[in-house]
């Protein structure tokens, strides 16, 4: 949080702001509070950090942040809203939490909280006002600090006296810019003057990025965000002057308060300017960006230049001895309509795919149109206005003529080549279209022709957690932001940083390498290359099919080729980007190609039964599923200290994966794996990407730190170029099927995305086929999968390895049966659905079978019928906006299907003072495996968890650990520990018989003085079936679909996780561009879109199974970690049923194909109607597109 005096609202402001894009100079007067600053664990704890108690806070790597945002938000307006607290957390991403308990936790500072659950009866309880919320909480607000504003940190009175003394030019020279900060406008013009190639910054928020990402240099910076001229705000007649430096959150704050004072059809443009900026990035990002910096970017989507264009406003600018006005005259007329629409992949703090603001003034008393002025970013490198259509539109009456006329118009005047920059070339020239016709309803609207207005579903229900789990053990340091990750490491005295030397080819041979102007760069000590292993190149977690370094050629882009080290991150992160690598170049193969690119042969054949049944789909049907990023909060790091002799080293990994980190590393460096210990204290997330994947950045860490340490901690751009993801699949099926909806016979073909190694693909497509089937029985089945070899980087473990992927084909065969049959999805699923004791395609037998339960729960508590006759309502009501449901079960398998994995190990020391220290064999990443852990010795041990600690975990207490995945984490170690303890107990038995009423310490120290050993390990592994046991789940979606934008809404889910909102992400948002070249263009948050706050919906309900007991894990455990991701595809399939009740409007009926994310353009491309027949897209292989599909 940034305070400062504002020396032009002569008052103190607080704003949250992204440090990352804040540069140390702009910080002169300013008081910065970091999470460290406001409450400590051991002195107190700052009422915002209850996050932690309100179960807010699992890896805790974005705690801090929504901390501070929290904080900042309190610090302006202790008694805040709902609807505040939820934009002040627009800028803020979690990857584990699924944001519920994080906003839950935080609606008990709202100005009207949420249901106290009775807690609070008496005085203004809800429950005195017929509130019938159950008492379902995980935490006892009332327990919670309160918040007290007199105790808040004071801004400190110097920087107050010198925020309050005139202005002076101020200058701060660094190693290659030079800052200053003028204090007049004159004195910015002479600047600007003597220095020609300066530039300017305010906010910063469009200059860091490139000189961030692109190594831009700009040795002259001049800062004018003090210039009194350029923070002013002058209201006149014609309307209101902003001077360029005011920020756009001030410009919000200006704009609403004259909307409140100012007759409505004086701000009718001020409202399109509010609606541009909610939805305009996050409110750190509006915090310190300016007005000038947006026009002055002139950024093809730019979402406030189309509504100051179309709103014809005057711009003034400035330079020394000149004033220039551009543009026309902004006014107010009686009969004037501004409306201004922006749509991105994701609503909230997302860029614009188009983004417009529309005009169109009436002549008094008619309908007839006066001035239009349409204007629209997105479509051409600058905002762009259709002069054509705008001209052709005066004089019209505004109906369906008008419609029509301007539909055809724009689409002839609003083309883009099919290669376009940023692709989705039809969807975009249809948003136009589309756009413009939500005007003209909108115009329509207020024109008084009749209008339906559309309901808004009812407000969120609360959580119905069943049981009451204990606080994430880590949590409260966390929020304090104490917790140590792996960069938080203190730098070692010699210790040097490495930054990676990369392949810009997806598939080329490497003729040479050129170091020269790298080695100039200040502080450069060596380079590391493939000739520098002193042990073997060769490596790979499961096949040794890659290497650590690349030697003669690369496989794709990304490929890490070498690594500079020197004494800081930004000198080697400069050397690397100077080195010069020259390429032969080989065509690369960068997309799954059924016929050629298949050169990795099929993993797996495999049937079930007899194989003879006629199958009536002909052709194959197919669905494609796109590959996910992991996006931990926390990228991939690694620390190696070398300790002088025998060659024993000591890492410091974010890793799933201990032991084979510690094994490809000796192998590595050529030594046995007894030199080498890998120790991991906690991870920022996981999810699957640092089960494998890590280790590369690991090895060639530890090939650096030979002599002395190294740390490398990767930038996300560099993390997301280098790492994989999640393995897109294809799907091919055909089914067999009566008219009945009974499903006879399957055969289905997977093709995965491998990237350029093997890695763990051949497991992940085997449990793609061991999930083929989902939940349904089909007699007769025959899969296969291929792995396909492809120039990307290699593609890995994500939550649910090849299971989701399996599951989303099986629902898409499910839904074209039930189109192709006319029935009822959800009574197909139904009908299809396994019994207890059927056997699955792998011949293990279902006990404990509890879907149908599930299902018909499921079914009750979302009140499926009634919710169908009422989307069945809405629909008919409503042309251009649909509603669909849809009710998806999952079946997911747990065990590594990787036999020998399943094994797990543990050690227990008990101290002579009592205290427990737990060690095992799994990592914590967020999770709650250590609190887990700790609650099954305390249960074991009967000592309270208090006197149970777990430190880290290490190759040197467990060794030959298998990776913490698979969700089986708690069931193995669990029963590692619980066999740990048993030892221990029968140890300490004798001393409890004799003494039974002796306390835990006298057991303790008896059997110490009895010289009783007070370690011990334990181990555990379970049986050789392919699944242990299953995991069960039915979810039920309910969304809305904006037919003309795409747009969709999750109304109602029966289901959430952090899990859930990862697959509402992988099937409906997120979404991974390659160039034709192999290149990856969305290597960030700017670009590479997770669900964010606003994404969470609408209504959700959360139901456990009572009574389903498991005798396969310990303490009744069941998997959740992976099962709820899928549930997310209950989203996708009710976004389907939407899209099939938009296409029956336009007559069209059966099967249709929609691949996976159903992302804002495949909806709107799949909802076919007139506008999108008049943008039809390019003749494939006419063009190079932008982008392709891999
Ligand atoms: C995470 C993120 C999200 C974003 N989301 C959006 C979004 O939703 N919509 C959108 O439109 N943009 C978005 N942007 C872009 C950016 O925030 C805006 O364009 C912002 O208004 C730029 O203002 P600034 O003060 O930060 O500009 P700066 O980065 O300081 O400057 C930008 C450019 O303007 C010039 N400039 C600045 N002030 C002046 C002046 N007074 N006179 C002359 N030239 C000047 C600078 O020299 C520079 O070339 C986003 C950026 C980020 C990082
Ligand atoms: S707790 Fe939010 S990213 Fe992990």
């Amino acid at each position: 949080m940034i305070s400062k005096f504002h020396p032009h609202l002569k008052c103190i402001v607080h704003h949250a702001v992204n440090a990352c894009l804040a540069p140390v100079c702009s910080l002169h007067h300013c008081a910065v509070i970091t999470v460290d600053g406001i409450g400590t664990v051991a002195s107190r704890l700052h009422p915002v950090q209850r996050i932690a108690k309100a179960h807010g806070s699992q890896c805790g790597f974005c705690t801090p942040g929504m901390v501070m945002s929290m904080y900042t938000l309190l610090r302006n307006n202790p008694e805040p809203s709902m609807v505040d607290i939820e934009e002040a957390f627009q800028g803020n991403l979690c990857r584990c939490t699924g944001y519920r308990p994080i906003l839950e936790g935080y609606k008990t500072f709202a100005k009207k909280s949420a249901c106290c659950g009775g807690r609070g009866r008496g005085k203004g309880c809800c429950m005195a006002n017929n509130c019938n919320e159950e008492d379902i909480s995980m935490y006892d607000p009332s327990k919670f600090i309160p918040l007290d504003p007199t105790q808040e940190v004071i801004f400190p009175p110097e920087l107050l006296n010198l925020g309050k003394q005139p202005p002076r030019q101020m200058k701060f020279k660094g190693e290659r810019v030079l800052w200053i900060q003028p204090s007049t406008l004159t004195e910015l013009l002479d600047l600007k003057s003597h220095y020609p190639e300066s530039k300017l910054v305010v906010g910063n928020t469009e200059v860091g990025m490139p000189m961030k990402f692109k190594n831009l240099l700009y040795p002259v910076i001049l800062a004018p965000a003090y210039i009194s001229e350029l923070n002013s705000v002058q209201h006149t007649k014609q309307g209101i002057v902003f001077g360029a430096a005011c920020t756009l959150t001030l410009l919000g704050e200006v704009l609403r308060d004259a909307v409140a004072k100012l007759p409505t059809y004086q701000t009718e443009v001020f409202k399109a300017i509010l609606e541009q900026l909610r939805w305009f990035a996050g409110k750190q990002i509006r915090n310190v960006a300016a007005i000038g910096g947006n026009i002055m970017t002139a950024s093809p989507i730019s979402d406030l230049n189309p509504v100051f264009m179309a709103a014809a406003c005057k711009l003034t600018t400035m330079s020394k001895g000149t004033v220039h006005f551009f543009l026309g005259r902004s006014c107010a007329f009686i009969g004037q309509y501004f409306s201004a629409f922006k749509q991105s992949p994701r609503q909230e703090d997302d860029i614009a795919i188009v983004t417009c603001g529309m005009n169109v003034v009436f002549k008094e008393g008619s309908n007839i149109v006066e001035k239009i002025l349409l204007s629209f970013g997105g479509m051409a490198p600058t905002t762009v206005i259709p002069k054509t259509t705008c001209k052709k539109l005066i004089g019209s009456a505004w109906n369906e003529k008008l419609l029509e006329d301007a539909c055809a118009s724009l689409a002839e005047e609003m083309v883009l080549p099919p290669s376009a920059p940023g692709g989705m070339v039809p969807y975009r020239r249809t948003l136009t279209l589309s756009l413009f016709f939500k005007f003209y309803l909108t115009v329509k609207h207020y024109l008084a022709v009749d209008l339906q207005h559309e309901a808004v579903p009812p407000g969120q229900s609360s959580e119905d957690f069943v049981g009451r789990p204990i606080m994430h053990l880590s949590a409260l340091k966390q929020a304090t932001g104490e917790a140590v990750y792996c960069d938080d490491i203190p730098c070692y005295e010699n210790e040097l940083h490495l930054a990676l030397i990369t392949s810009t080819k997806a598939h080329a041979h490497i003729l040479s390498i050129d170091t020269g102007e790298a080695m100039t760069v200040p502080g450069v000590v060596a380079f590391v290359f493939a000739k520098d292993i002193p042990g073997s190149n060769i490596t790979g977690p499961a096949f040794y099919d890659e290497s650590v370094l690349a030697e003669k050629m690369v496989t794709c882009v990304g490929h890490i080729v070498g690594a500079v080290v020197a004494d800081t991150q930004a000198h080697a992160q400069r050397a690397a980007k100077v080195v010069k690598i020259t390429y032969d170049e080989l065509k690369p193969i960068i997309s799954i190609q059924v016929s050629t690119a298949v050169f990795m042969k099929s993993v797996e054949l495999y049937e079930k039964y007899v194989n003879q049944i006629r199958l009536t789909f002909n052709p194959y049907c197919e669905i494609h599923i796109g590959g996910q990023e992991h996006f931990y909060l926390e990228t991939n790091c690694t620390v190696a200290v070398p300790k002088g002799e025998d060659g024993e080293m000591e890492l410091f990994v974010s890793t799933q994966t201990a032991s084979k980190t510690q094994a490809l590393v000796a192998k590595a460096l050529g030594v046995p794996a007894n030199r080498i210990v890998c120790r991991v204290k906690r991870m920022g997330g996981g999810f699957g990407g640092k089960e494998s994947r890590s280790i590369i950045l690991s090895t060639v860490v530890a090939v650096a730190a030979m002599k002395r340490p190294v740390r490398c901690m990767l930038d996300r751009d560099e993390d997301m170029l280098v790492t994989g993801g999640r393995h897109p699949f294809l799907g091919r099926y055909k089914v067999g099927y009566m008219t009945s909806g009974k499903i006879i016979a399957l055969d289905v073909t997977f093709y995965a995305n491998a990237g350029n190694s093997k890695d763990l693909s051949f497991s992940i497509v085997e449990r793609a086929l061991f999930h083929m089937e989902n939940s349904y029985n089909i007699p007769h089945v025959c899969g296969t999968g291929y792995m396909c070899k492809t120039n990307l980087p290699s593609n890995t473990a994500f939550r649910g390895f090849g299971g989701p992927q399996g599951m989303m084909v099986a629902e898409s065969w499910m839904s074209d049966v039930a189109l192709a049959c006319g029935i009822p999805s959800y009574e197909v699923r139904r009908m299809n659905l396994y019994n207890e004791g059927d056997l699955t395609p792998f011949n293990q037998r279902l006990e404990q079978f509890t879907i149908g339960k599930c299902w018909e729960e499921c079914l009750d508590i979302s009140n499926y019928m009634k919710r169908q006759g009422a989307v069945e309502e809405f629909n008919r009501q409503h042309r251009w906006t649909k509603r669909g449901l849809s009710i998806i079960p999952t079946k997911f398998g747990i065990s590594f299907t990787s036999v020998f994995l399943n094994q797990a190990g543990a050690l227990v020391h008990i101290y002579t003072d009592g205290s427990v220290l737990l060690t095992h064999g799994g990592t914590e990443m967020g999770q709650g495996l250590h609190t887990k852990m700790v609650q099954v010795a305390s249960r074991a041990l009967g000592i309270p968890c208090s006197k149970i600690f777990i430190s880290e975990t290490s190759t040197n207490t467990v060794a030959n650990t298998s990776p913490t995945a698979a969700s089986a984490s708690s069931d193995l170690n669990g029963m590692a520990v619980y066999n740990a303890c048993q030892t221990l107990l029968q140890r300490l038995e004798p001393y409890k018989v004799k003494n039974p009423k002796g306390s835990w310490e006298d057991w303790v120290n008896a059997a110490y003085f009895d010289r009783v050993n007070l370690s011990a390990n334990g181990f555990y592994n379970n049986s050789g079936r392919a699944f242990n046991y299953f995991s069960y789940g039915v979810s039920c979606s309910e969304v809305e679909i904006d037919c003309l934008t795409g747009r969709q809404k999750v109304c109602s889910d029966m289901w959430t996780s952090g899990a859930f909102m990862q697959g509402l992400g992988l099937f409906t948002l997120e979404e991974l561009h390659y160039s034709p070249q192999g290149s990856l263009l969305t290597r960030g948050p700017g670009m590479y879109k997770i669900p964010a706050f606003g994404d969470i919906p609408v209504e959700l309900q959360v139901s456990l199974l009572r009574d389903s007991p498991n005798d396969k894990a310990i303490f009744s455990s069941k998997v959740l970690g992976e099962p709820p991701l899928f549930m997310a595809a209950s989203v996708f399939y009710a976004i389907k049923d939407a899209i099939t009740a938009a296409r029956s409007e336009s007559g069209l009926s059966g099967p249709f194909r929609l691949d996976s994310p159903a992302t804002s353009e495949r909806i709107r491309n799949a909802c076919e109607d007139r506008f999108t027949k008049l943008c039809p897209p390019a003749e494939p292989g006419t063009y190079t597109p932008w982008a392709v599909r891999v």
